[in-house]
């Protein structure tokens, strides 16, 4: 008898976001961005410009929420994320978002959301004055921008877990409660190792450590030239510990072919820390270099219509999913 092979496993569908929050990064581009790009050459993509997220923490801060908006997405599209093929769009934009959340809220224990770890942590960092219902309430507002896509992965850094955790949860409660209409999405951790800024500690806005995609080539070489390096290499001859200098670090991703002679030259003290900068200055530019061009070749208007035209397809899959999950709820027949 013939039979017909099954079908291959069915293509990941994967949803991922970022806050509109300001410039996107070095640490931003090779952590998360290039991981995009891939997936989105064989999976069905969705990317989120999180606005509503962003209000959790700047409730305050309405016309920054909105200007950040632009640049987001034209450092997403620097670093190739293509609106042809990945669905781009504004979290605010698709109202079945915020009504799942509102359906959810009603399933998720208060001690559950108190319990994920970035609650306390965010609230210790940034005040009391931040602990809102909608802050309380992130981690399941994130779990709906995944559900309801029915996403199955989720690219996302290690901090990001404890809020998936919450979100598997809370999808295993409604669908043992109301029946399966809801997928529980699994995280894809990304494998890179951290990007070190400027100051060695863990590249980030906060620390004001950053390399950006949409800064020029001067302000790079002057960033990379203000890296801190090994302290007990003092003059240009002292031997050198590579591991432990970030600017080493960084020769990995732009200048991969050197790094064993780097390392040498470091370590015996023939090389010096003014021409490895310069060295590491020149690849880092050339590496960021086709991304800078796209982002200036980017007519701005087209961000509004790219924008338009993605939220307007996220809410046709986003519709289908709430068709299931009221019918599931008993809220239609
Ligand atoms: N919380 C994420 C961050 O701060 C942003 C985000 C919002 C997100 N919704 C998402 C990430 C859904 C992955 C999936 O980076």
């Amino acid at each position: 008898m013939n039979v017909e092979k099954p079908a291959s496993p069915a293509p990941s569908r994967v949803m991922s976001g970022h806050r509109p929050t300001g410039r996107l990064h070095l640490g931003h581009l090779l952590g998360t961005l290039n991981t995009w790009v891939e997936l989105s050459k064989t999976a069905e993509t969705f990317f989120e410009v999180a606005d509503l997220h962003a209000f959790t923490t700047a409730f305050d801060q309405p016309q920054q929420i909105r200007d950040a908006r632009e640049d987001l997405i034209l450092d997403w599209l620097a670093a190739g994320i293509d609106p042809a093929r990945s669905t781009i769009f504004l979290q605010s934009a698709v109202p079945e978002i915020t009504e799942l959340h509102a359906l959810l809220s009603m399933i998720v224990p208060v001690s559950w959301l108190q319990r994920v770890p970035t609650y306390k942590d965010q609230i210790e960092a940034l005040g009391p004055e931040i602990a809102t219902y909608g802050f309380l309430g992130y981690p399941l507002l994130q779990l709906c921008d995944i559900a309801v896509f029915r996403a199955d992965l989720v690219p996302a850094g290690k901090d990001q877990l404890s809020h998936l955790e919450l979100g598997r949860e809370a999808v295993r409660r409604f669908n043992h409660l109301y029946g399966p209409a809801l997928v529980e999405p699994q995280a894809l951790l990304s494998e890179f190792p951290a990007v070190p800024g400027t100051d060695g500690r863990k590249m980030s806005k906060s620390y004001h450590n950053t390399i950006d995609i949409a800064d020029d080539e001067a302000t790079t070489t002057k960033k990379v030239r203000s890296y801190v390096t090994d302290p007990r290499k003092v003059r240009r001859n002292d031997p050198g510990r590579p591991e432990i200098c970030p600017v080493f670090a960084l020769h990995h991703s732009s200048n991969a072919a050197r790094v064993p002679a780097i390392r040498e030259a470091c370590a015996s003290g023939a090389l010096g820390c003014v021409a490895c900068k310069s060295e590491l200055a020149e690849t880092l530019n050339a590496m960021l270099r086709p991304a800078r061009e796209r982002r200036a070749s980017i007519d701005r208007a087209r961000v509004d219509q790219i924008l338009r035209d993605g939220s307007a397809k996220a809410r046709e899959v986003a519709n289908a999913t709430m068709r299931d999950v009221r019918r599931a709820m008993k809220l239609i027949d």
